[in-house]
């Protein structure tokens, strides 16, 4: 059984609301704080401020067991033995950069309420080389700073908090001999150790590393995955030339070891929050750095990316006869990925805005983003009910794999619809089920 800890999570937004619920679901004495007095009011009220599986239930025991709090005063987080920072660290404005101003700002205002032996544990993504500069200000305190980095999916992300594929710690001065940290290092190593033994005592694999290595854990997982997808997108564009067919290739790919079968569905790309951020600040650090290839690489990847989204949009023209002016398309799917509410960078959105932009009449749905597409792209025409959406389309494109989509039956839609021709963008439909429904079918990567 764990030892409670007294925990604080700083930062609310994504990463610590999930963190903050993750340690009181193990056990700990948990306050989230964050400087937005209405994201603390709703958690306060047991409300989940995203769409998350599971995030609603473990939220509201948390609150009812009396082990998660919510404030906005930082003062209370001076009684904690560990602060976890997770704070966001955007796209800068105008570079690829990572913004690091709320990283720093939140680590300045908690200075004054560290105390000898607190633990600060940095989560947030960031540059290679942060956690150096941050170290100084917290050890100042007579605080150890140690960097944590988190893996987390959206739409996963309760499962992958509190069952994770490994724990990456990274401790100031570890000798070359080994992890013989300094003895800050090793107290804080042990106060990890506290907050995640029901996960060790699991065989959840622990690395402890240095402070640099463990930030470029996060930065080169999430480097890899999205040159993982852009090379299947690359693969695509060859087998499409060659009358060659992308799934095939990729289930036959899966099947050796050393490649294995996650991560590699071509489609319109990736999106979302981190990946294509997390890769811009990848490269805009290693160019930094002086390290020219790594950056010309992840470019390439992030070219590659965008280009599927330019093509479907130009293939749906195509359709057309090069015009799709006064056209009644629409678009499956809004969010970046199927089981989350966020547009963020959505290949979805994109898509949708660039076919209104030459001319196209799109309606766009979703079972779960449409509230945050009408805040912020008024020029789209949303429409909450598949069957509403699907009437009098000339042309859908799939832009979101969610499971209504997935299992739409061809000929109900083909009832409804004005144009039989779909363009599966996530190469998720059953081909054969809906060219046998009279369909036009056009996948990404495939005859
Ligand atoms: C990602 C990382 O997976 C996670 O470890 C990190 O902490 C944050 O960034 P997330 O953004 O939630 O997580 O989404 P993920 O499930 O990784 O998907 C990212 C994008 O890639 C989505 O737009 C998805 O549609 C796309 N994708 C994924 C593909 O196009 N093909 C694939 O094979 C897999």
């Amino acid at each position: 059984p764990t030892t409670p800890l007294s925990i604080s999570v700083i930062g609310c937004g994504y990463l610590g609301t999930v963190h903050a619920v993750a340690m009181a679901a193990l056990g700990h004495d948990v306050v989230g704080i964050d400087v937005s007095d209405e994201r603390i009011a709703l958690l306060a009220s047991g409300e989940a401020p995203f769409f998350e599986p599971g995030l609603p239930e473990r939220l509201t025991a948390g609150l009812a067991s009396g082990r998660l709090r919510f404030s906005t005063d930082i003062a209370v987080a001076a009684t904690a033995d560990l602060h976890f920072v997770c704070v966001g660290t955007p796209q800068s404005e105008g570079s690829d950069a990572a913004d690091l101003r709320a990283l720093f700002s939140a680590t300045e205002v908690l200075i004054p309420h560290l105390r000898p032996g607190s633990v600060v544990a940095g989560k947030s993504t960031v540059p290679v080389g942060t956690a150096a500069r941050l170290s100084g200000l917290v050890e100042g305190a007579g605080a150890t700073l140690v960097w944590n980095p988190e893996f987390l999916r959206e739409g996963r992300a309760i499962a992958d908090s509190l069952s994770p594929d490994r724990i990456v710690v990274g401790v100031s001065a570890v000798e070359e001999s080994g992890p013989s940290a300094s003895a800050g290092s090793s107290g804080a190593l042990n106060m990890l150790r506290r907050a995640y033994a029901t996960m060790l005592e699991l065989g959840t694999p622990l690395v402890v590393t240095d402070l640099p290595t463990a930030e470029l854990v996060k930065g080169a997982a999430n480097a890899y995955l999205a040159t993982r997808i852009s090379f299947m997108n690359a693969m695509a564009d060859v087998a499409e030339r060659a009358g060659a067919d992308v799934v095939g290739l990729a289930e036959a790919l899966g099947h050796d070891e050393r490649i294995g079968p996650h991560y590699l569905r071509a489609g319109i790309g990736f999106g979302g929050g981190c990946l294509p951020k997390d890769i811009r600040a990848f490269a805009a650090r290693a160019t930094e750095l002086g390290a020219a290839a790594p950056a010309a690489l992840l470019a390439q990847v992030d070219e590659i990316n965008l280009g599927q989204r330019a093509r479907i949009v130009e293939a749906v023209a195509e359709h057309f006869g090069g015009s799709v002016v006064g056209r009644r398309v629409t678009v499956l799917g809004a969010a970046f990925k199927p089981e989350s509410d966020d547009i963020r960078d959505s290949p979805a959105i994109d898509i949708a805005r660039a076919l209104h932009r030459l001319g196209s009449i799109v309606t766009l749905t979703d079972p779960a983003a449409l509230p945050n597409v009408a805040g912020r792209y008024p020029e789209l025409s949303l429409e909450a009910s598949l069957d509403h959406a699907l009437r009098d389309a000339e042309c859908l494109v799939l832009a979101t794999e969610w499971a209504e989509y997935r299992l739409l039956d061809p000929v109900r839609a083909g009832a409804l619809v004005a144009g039989r021709t779909v363009f599966d963008g996530r190469n998720c439909l059953d081909r054969e089920a809906w060219s046998a429904a009279g369909w036009k079918y056009r996948g990404i990567g495939r005859r």
